[in-house]
């Protein structure tokens, strides 16, 4: 199996547009219209999520040791949907057909072989995974909404009481399904440490138009269910590493970071921490006072709040440790520059890709390694 000819005949094929995802979902729907139910009512908007996905996956089949374990998560978090074994070789076969009416003369016995060899593998993967995964847990949680906070006019805290223990690791994102919104799956990262009572909360952050969010933060009460699939993500505690840690947080990226906190702070002897945690405005650090009351009590945490869009005030900068209410001016990447080298220790930053993508490219800059920082990004596009 050839790699790099797989990477660029899946460029050659996605760089046709849209075209291409009407394509896959329509083969795949003529010739097994029981499938149709699968997916939500409304594809428009998300058409592309599963091909793109199976693209870049299948075409990363030379990092197995990156690829499996994602793939294991996937594979588990794929018993939301009802897939079984008997699906896979549809989907493999309406991707083959796709990327050969896109590919046209230039696909060759050898391309194809390349395809079918990848898509086995990458099914094979998933498939264990959750058929072991089915000795021991449910395909999905369910959930009741049991608070709900709204703290701005589009963020929302929510605990939800799910009716078994959810196994996570702090860091990790659940996809959540809500009744309005049948099938309409959409991620949210776990914000706490697991509880002796298991309820887990969720800071959402509403986006403009989308389906879910809008019904989450404005249209959700206490009482309300939702659903859960399997945890999944890898922006976990390195819990073998000695080093100090950074946490970087825009918006609601704050939810796996204050997870990740929670955890560091039940150790006998927590590592320094500084938690920078940035939004626009000040009204948009939505959890400062709960992160700077958490503060006032450890010595070894240092929280930064930080807004990009307010003007600056008395032009220098302070560091918030214990209360005073104040807060850095400027993208969130510069102020935590300002307050670098930040080498030795270990990053963990999440939030909108931009935010995200300008922050690592600043560490990396100061001397964090590359393989020092852990992140996650919100949009969705990017998976
Ligand atoms: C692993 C993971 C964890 C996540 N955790 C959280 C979380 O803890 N809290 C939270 O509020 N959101 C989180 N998200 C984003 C969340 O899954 C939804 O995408 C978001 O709530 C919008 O949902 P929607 O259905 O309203 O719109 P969608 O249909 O998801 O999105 C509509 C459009 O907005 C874009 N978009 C989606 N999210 C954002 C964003 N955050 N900023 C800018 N553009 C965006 C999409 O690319 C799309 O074009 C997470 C996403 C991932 C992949
Ligand atoms: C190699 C095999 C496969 C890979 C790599 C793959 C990958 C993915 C990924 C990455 C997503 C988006 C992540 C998410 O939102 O959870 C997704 C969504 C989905 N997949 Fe798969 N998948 C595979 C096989 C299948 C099969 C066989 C089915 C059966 C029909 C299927 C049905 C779905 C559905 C229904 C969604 C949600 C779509 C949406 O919300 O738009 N997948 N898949």
């Amino acid at each position: 199996m050839d790699a790099q000819r797989l990477k660029d005949s899946f460029d050659r094929v996605a760089g046709q547009g849209d075209a291409v995802a009407l394509f896959f979902y329509s083969d795949l729907f003529v010739r097994n219209p029981h499938l149709r139910d699968m997916f939500p009512v409304g594809m428009s908007g998300q058409r592309d999520k599963l091909l793109r996905a199976l693209g870049h996956i299948v075409a990363q089949v030379d990092d197995l040791p990156a690829l499996v374990p994602f793939l294991r998560q996937l594979g588990r978090d794929h018993r939301r949907f009802g897939i079984v074994a008997e699906h896979y070789p549809h989907v493999g076969a309406s991707l083959l057909a796709t990327l050969r009416h896109f590919t046209g003369d230039d696909w060759t016995d050898d391309v194809e072989g390349d395809w079918n060899a990848a898509y086995s593998l990458v099914a094979k993967v998933m498939l264990e995974a959750a058929d072991e995964n089915a000795l021991t847990a449910p395909a999905w949680w369910n959930g009741q909404v049991v608070a709900v906070e709204r703290r701005r006019f589009d963020i929302a805290v929510l605990r939800v009481q799910p009716d078994r223990p959810l196994p996570y690791r702090p860091g990790q994102s659940v996809a959540l399904e809500v009744p309005s919104r049948l099938r309409h799956w959409r991620y949210y990262s776990m914000a706490n440490a697991p509880r002796p009572d298991h309820t887990v909360d969720f800071h959402v952050r509403l986006v403009d138009g989308g389906p879910v969010s809008p019904v989450l933060v404005r249209g959700t009460e206490t009482g309300d269910r939702v659903r859960m699939g399997a945890p999944i993500g890898t922006l976990t505690l390195d819990e073998e590493s000695p080093r100090d840690v950074l946490l970087v947080a825009g918006s609601t990226g704050l939810a796996p970071l204050k997870a990740i906190l929670e955890q560091i702070s039940q150790r006998t002897a927590p590592p320094r921490v500084h938690l920078f945690f940035g939004a626009r405005t000040r009204d948009g650090l939505y959890d400062l006072e709960d992160l700077t009351k958490l503060a006032g009590g450890l010595p070894w945490l240092t929280v930064v709040p930080a807004v990009s869009d307010e003007p600056g005030g008395h032009g220098f900068s302070s560091v918030l440790t214990s209360g005073d209410g104040d807060v850095e001016h400027g993208n969130l990447s510069d102020v935590v520059a300002g307050h670098g080298p930040w080498d030795g220790r270990d990053a963990y930053v999440c939030g909108p890709s931009a935010m995200v993508g300008h922050t690592v490219e600043q560490l990396a800059r100061l001397g964090v390694a590359r393989d020092r920082i852990r992140l996650e990004t919100f949009a969705d596009a990017q998976r």
